[in-house]
């Protein structure tokens, strides 16, 4: 009765299925943002659309949020590291299933997306408008002035900073709208889920065997867990974190002191929630020394549309992320606890099979290209 379907995918064993099973169903439920007020709020989300494209948020006039994350690129420039007044020193990341994130920037120096849209904002290396500019644009704009009444239900106020963290919350309420669509990955684990052999034979040969190696012998899911493919914690997976001769990123290390640091965070006055119900994370963060070069753990959903990959853009293609995995220098790593990343000598045929699985993690048909600057109007 099953002759005719590609004999690899029948053969599971209970333990890689259950492994299997775990990166879904997708997409997952989800909840507004309890630290802001207008999460899920369609007149937020037009504001902020209209901010994400506009370059009067930065110094120089020139630079927009869509400068470093086009969304017809799938909401990255395709550089190593991002230029806006000046290069900076990492990769920048796609906005897919930014909801889903516990930890913000490749450090998490933020706990919340409207902190993070912030910091470009406060960056002159990328707009650096600041508080002053930003509440200066909103209250002189007519359009922007009533696109905030709009979404806040008041007209912006004196206090510069409420307006400034006002933007990062319109920003956040329409980025956590970019949650990535089904793939075929997706169709294969659901076909696995309900025992349908003809549904899972659909799925490439190839691809079987790379996500054998990802749940299994590669240990990848152990960091890239769950239905977005990402524990949200961090780790050290032995990318070199030199940012000029000389001088290091220090990773994790830096964002828990910058968070520290930070008046725009969960236990400060600016978050909507009066319980502080998520801010547990944030009260209990310690600052390790094993913290140092490590970084977020990224999700890997369309991560084919997203090269080139890790914090600094250092590897080209998936193909040279296989590689790397394949050839990874241990002595590199930090030596703390159980070893969880081994060099895996792939063969070539594995690597190529490794390649094949990531690839089935990305859309079909991507919606973010059908996002636009929607220029004034806000509020017609
Ligand atoms: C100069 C290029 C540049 C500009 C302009 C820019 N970004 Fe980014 N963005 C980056 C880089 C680089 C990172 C990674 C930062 C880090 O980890 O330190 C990033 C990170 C992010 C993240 C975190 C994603 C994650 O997975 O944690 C969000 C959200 C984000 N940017 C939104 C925005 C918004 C909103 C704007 C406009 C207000 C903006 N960015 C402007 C380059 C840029
Ligand atoms: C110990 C945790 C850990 C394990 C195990 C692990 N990764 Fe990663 N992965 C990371 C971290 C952390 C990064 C970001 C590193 C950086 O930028 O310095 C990353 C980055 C990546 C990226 C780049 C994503 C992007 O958007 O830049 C891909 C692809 C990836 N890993 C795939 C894999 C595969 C395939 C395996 C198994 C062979 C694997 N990972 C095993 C933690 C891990």
């Amino acid at each position: 009765m099953l002759s005719g379907i590609a004999a690899p995918a029948l053969d599971f064993t209970t333990e890689e299925k259950r492994r299997i099973l775990r990166h879904g169903p997708w997409p997952p439920a989800s909840l507004p943002d309890p630290s802001n007020r207008v999460s899920g709020k369609p007149a937020a989300m037009a504001l902020g659309q209209a901010l994400f494209f506009d370059p009067r948020l930065s110094l120089s006039g020139t630079v927009s949020c869509a400068t470093c994350h086009p969304p017809d690129r799938a909401w990255t420039d395709g550089l190593p590291r991002s230029r806006g007044h000046r290069t900076v020193d990492r990769n920048a990341p796609s906005l897919f299933n930014l909801r889903f994130n516990r930890w913000f920037g490749w450090d998490g120096a933020q706990d919340t997306l409207w902190a993070q849209n912030l910091r470009p904002l406060l960056d002159s290396r990328e707009m650096g408008v600041g508080p002053g500019g930003a509440a200066r644009l909103v209250r002189s704009d007519r359009q922007l002035s009533c696109g905030y009444r709009r979404a806040f239900g008041v007209a912006p106020g004196a206090d510069d900073a409420r307006i400034f963290v006002d933007l990062g919350k319109a920003l956040a309420a329409f980025l956590e709208t970019q949650v990535t669509g089904r793939t075929p990955f997706d169709d294969f684990r659901d076909a696995l889920a309900r025992n349908d052999a003809a549904g899972r034979a659909r799925y490439p040969a190839a691809a079987v065997r790379g996500l054998r190696l990802f749940v299994g012998r590669g240990n990848c899911a152990f960091c890239h867990f769950g239905p977005a493919f990402t524990n949200g914690e961090f780790a050290d997976a032995g990318v070199p974190h030199f940012v000029d001769p000389g001088r290091v990123d220090p990773g994790r290390h830096g964002g828990i002191r910058k968070l520290r640091r930070s008046p725009y965070t969960l236990l400060g006055r600016f978050n909507d929630d009066a319980e502080r119900s998520t801010a547990a994370k944030t009260r209990y963060v310690r600052l390790l020394q094993r913290n140092f070069g490590e970084f977020r753990v990224p999700g890997l959903r369309n991560v084919a549309l997203t090269a080139p990959y890790m914090h600094a853009g250092s590897l080209e293609t998936l193909a040279d992320v296989a590689h790397h995995y394949s050839t990874i220098d241990e002595e590199r790593l930090h030596a703390g606890g159980e070893r969880i990343l081994r060099r895996l000598d792939l063969s070539a045929r594995e690597q190529a099979d490794l390649v094949a699985f990531l690839e089935t993690l990305t859309e079909k048909e991507p919606l973010h290209e059908s996002v636009t600057k929607t220029g004034n109007t806000v509020c017609r």
